[in-house]
């Protein structure tokens, strides 16, 4: 057992090829190459065009993330690496490398679950996760409730999207807007000059007892007011459409969050994943959150969308809990 065990991260499910390197709790490099540039003419991530870039820019990447850490391969005590869930090609980039550096090294291997990453990065941050506590994480591949009792051992999903996740509705619902891909950021920023409640948008699955999501009825519900206005000739108010459409998935998402919290007497909630980094979402939690007398934690922007230093973090997690 390592105490403070210095730990190569590498992450490829989507188009983020990212390596970290982390000692125990601390971070010392966080170097990304982004394929999101090539795939904005499509309007959403093309796996075949990810999975390539992944291969050219690995390399590269894993030296910049050892020069930025000050550290040397033979230093390392263990590499990690997302073994899932993401995509198959642009994973397997990812594991193929790791292999290699880990066979080339004699350094053990941790094929790392992409959202237990998630939430054990939140301790590059704020420190020790409690245990237990509840995340919520939600980007573009992913809407998941969990119940985190151990990090490094009890990772429960309670609930997920059954059909589009958060940041893809966000994303969709932003092309539908003329809005530029990935969509999050301009919604949020629009939605800034709207009103909330100028359009009353579905929330789906909303009091449906599950701890599920679903968005892909909220963005036809907004697809097709949005038509309809068009016909009529009328402009589309552009911001109230924004701050209506978020309000109705940040409503529903923290919602469900604060239940699983409830119901299962949890009084620390983790917010992740891209679309964490939105303002509505981020106000809305922290009111909730203080009324129901939970305490939130929500690590900062770069590390909630997807990153190396998360997939080092729970791998240091693992190597010092002396997992196999
Ligand atoms: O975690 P991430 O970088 O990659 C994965 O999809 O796994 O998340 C990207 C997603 C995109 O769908 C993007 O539109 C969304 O996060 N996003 C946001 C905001 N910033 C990024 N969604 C809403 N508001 C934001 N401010
Ligand atoms: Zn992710």
């Amino acid at each position: 057992m390592v105490d403070e065990p210095l730990v190569l991260g590498i992450e490829t499910s989507c188009d983020e090829t990212g390596v970290g390197v982390v000692r125990g709790h601390t971070l010392l490099a966080d170097a990304i190459a982004s394929s999101v540039d090539e795939h904005a003419r499509f309007g959403g991530v093309v796996p075949e065009v990810a999975s390539r870039a992944h291969l050219e820019a690995m390399t590269p990447t894993v030296g910049r993330a050892l020069t930025e850490a000050g550290v040397r391969f033979d230093d390392l005590d263990a590499i990690a690496v997302t073994a899932g869930p993401g995509l198959a090609g642009a994973l397997m980039v990812g594991v193929a490398a790791a292999k290699a550096y880990a066979l080339a090294l004699g350094k053990p291997l941790y094929g790392v679950n992409h959202l237990a990453a998630h939430v054990a990065v939140d301790q590059l941050e704020h420190g020790p996760l409690p245990k237990p506590c509840v995340a919520l994480l939600v980007s573009g591949g992913h809407s998941s409730l969990l119940l985190v009792p151990d990090v490094a051992a009890d990772v429960r999903p309670l609930g997920a999207t059954v059909d589009d996740a958060a940041g893809e509705a966000f994303d969709k619902v932003a092309r539908v807007l003329g809005l530029p891909f990935p969509g999050g950021p301009h919604i949020d920023r629009a939605a800034r000059d709207g009103r909330p409640d100028a359009v009353a948008f579905p929330r789906g699955k909303y009091d449906d007892g599950t701890y599920d999501f679903s968005f892909s009825g909220l963005k036809t519900a907004v697809a097709r007011w949005i038509e309809a206005r068009e016909r009529s000739g009328e402009p589309v108010p552009v911001a109230d459409v924004a701050a209506s459409f978020q309000e109705a998935v940040v409503d529903v998402l923290v919602k469900k969050a604060i239940d699983v919290c409830r119901d299962n007497d949890v009084a620390d909630l983790l917010v992740g994943g891209g679309v964490a980094a939105n303002s509505r979402l981020r106000t809305l939690a922290a009111e909730r959150c203080a009324a129901a007398g939970v305490r939130l934690r929500v690590p900062r922007p770069k590390l909630c969308t997807d990153n190396g230093a998360m997939v080092a973090a729970l791998g240091a997690v693992l190597v010092t809990a002396g997992a196999p």
